[in-house]
């Protein structure tokens, strides 16, 4: 049975990184079929919505989904957001979202004397609630009184579905979870987030889990990244940490992730974690890891593992090789990255027995 793709290149560099992790997956050879959707801010210039009414539905038709990024500068980034990323995420209830940080040998890491031995985390972000609910309003427009009110939603249900999910990871990685929290300054939320990981780790004996403060977290990433391996967090507070974390791995463009809802048959989201990069659009410079990375993780989810190993391998000798786009010191194009990764998949592939 082939594998339907729904395919959202996006905007700025999306269509550019896509192009090349669609050339990795089709040297692949698999039976694999892309649906290409043209969402994101041209449709909103032609009609009025990011996507079409009935895109969700498209998309449940399909076994994934793979986007490159959304946002331009000539619509607010609010709507393109929430046209797209934000409302796939909610509405297909992808509760958990995978962000590998792993730093791969021959890119440049800038914390100093630390190399790929020392980086190696995953970020479990939830992905549908807290700060991003959505939740809040504004009065007195345009007023000198004007209000805006953002509320954070923290539900039970969410938190335990995506804590019991990051022991689960964490017991099948290095056996430590580390929880992000801020409770001593929030007294509702995340009270709630840090007593829902203390009930969900007595089914996890084998891991050793601790409660750690997102901004003391986020300068224990610069200073001592080994010793995190799993990380738990909030929408909000995994969104912040894994740019930094992006930025330990060599950069945005190196970073990837996966939306899933465990144990459930919606179509997984994998996307680069970057934006669409207007500042280098339409220059054949952006790095396709991230994007290539990412197809890696939805060949996994789509139970094609050894495929997303391959992916994976050659991406890695790649960079081993030096060759690299110019955030992570190099001087090759978006093509070139992808041509190498293709050409490394084609030989491993023929080199099966
Ligand atoms: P960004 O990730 O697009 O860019 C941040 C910086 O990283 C820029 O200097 C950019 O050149 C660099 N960069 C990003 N990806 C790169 C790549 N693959 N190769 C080389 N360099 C890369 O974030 P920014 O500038 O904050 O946002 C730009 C637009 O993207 C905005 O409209 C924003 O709302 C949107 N955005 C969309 C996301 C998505 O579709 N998932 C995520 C983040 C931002
Ligand atoms: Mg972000």
């Amino acid at each position: 049975m082939s594998h339907r793709v729904a395919l959202v290149p996006g905007d700025g560099i999306g269509p550019e990184v896509i192009a090349e992790a669609r050339r990795v997956v089709d040297a692949l050879g698999l039976p694999l079929e892309w649906t290409e959707l043209p969402w994101g801010s041209a449709h909103y210039h032609e009609h009025g919505r990011m996507m079409p009414e009935d895109a969700l539905e498209t998309l449940r038709d399909h076994d994934a989904v793979f986007l490159g990024a959304i946002g331009d500068p000539s619509v607010p980034d609010h709507i393109a957001l929430w046209g797209v990323i934000l409302e796939i995420r909610q509405r297909l209830d992808l509760w958990a979202n995978l962000r590998p940080c792993r730093l791969l040998p021959g890119i440049p890491c800038p914390l100093a004397g630390r190399g790929p031995g020392d980086v190696d985390m995953l970020f479990v972000r939830e992905n549908t609630e807290g700060e991003y609910a959505g939740v809040g309003g504004r009065a007195h427009r345009g007023l000198e009184s004007e209000v805006a009110l953002e509320t954070s939603v923290f539900t039970r249900t969410c938190i335990e579905r995506l804590v019991r999910h990051a022991f689960q990871l964490a017991a099948s990685r290095r056996g430590v979870l580390t929880s992000a929290t801020k409770s001593n300054a929030s007294r509702y939320g995340y009270v709630l987030w840090d007593e829902v990981v203390e009930e969900v780790a007595v089914e996890f004996a084998e891991v050793q889990v601790e409660r750690v403060l997102v901004d003391a977290l986020a300068a224990r990433m610069v200073r001592d990244p080994g010793s995190l391996d799993v990380v738990v967090a909030s929408n909000l507070f995994a969104d912040i940490l894994t740019d930094l974390a992006a930025a330990i791995q060599g950069g945005m463009g190196m970073a990837a992730s996966a939306n899933v809802a465990p144990g459930s048959d919606a179509p997984g989201v994998f996307e680069p974690v970057h934006g669409s990069a207007p500042d280098i659009a339409g220059q054949g410079i952006a790095n396709p890891a991230g994007a290539i990375w990412s197809a890696a993780l939805m060949l996994e989810h789509l139970g094609e593992a050894e495929a997303g190993r391959a992916v994976m391998s050659a991406l890695e000798a790649v960079c081993r090789d030096g060759l690299g786009t110019p955030d992570v010191g190099g001087s090759a194009t978006t093509r070139d990255v992808g041509d190498g990764v293709a050409e490394h998949v084609v030989s491993a592939m023929s080199a099966r027995p």
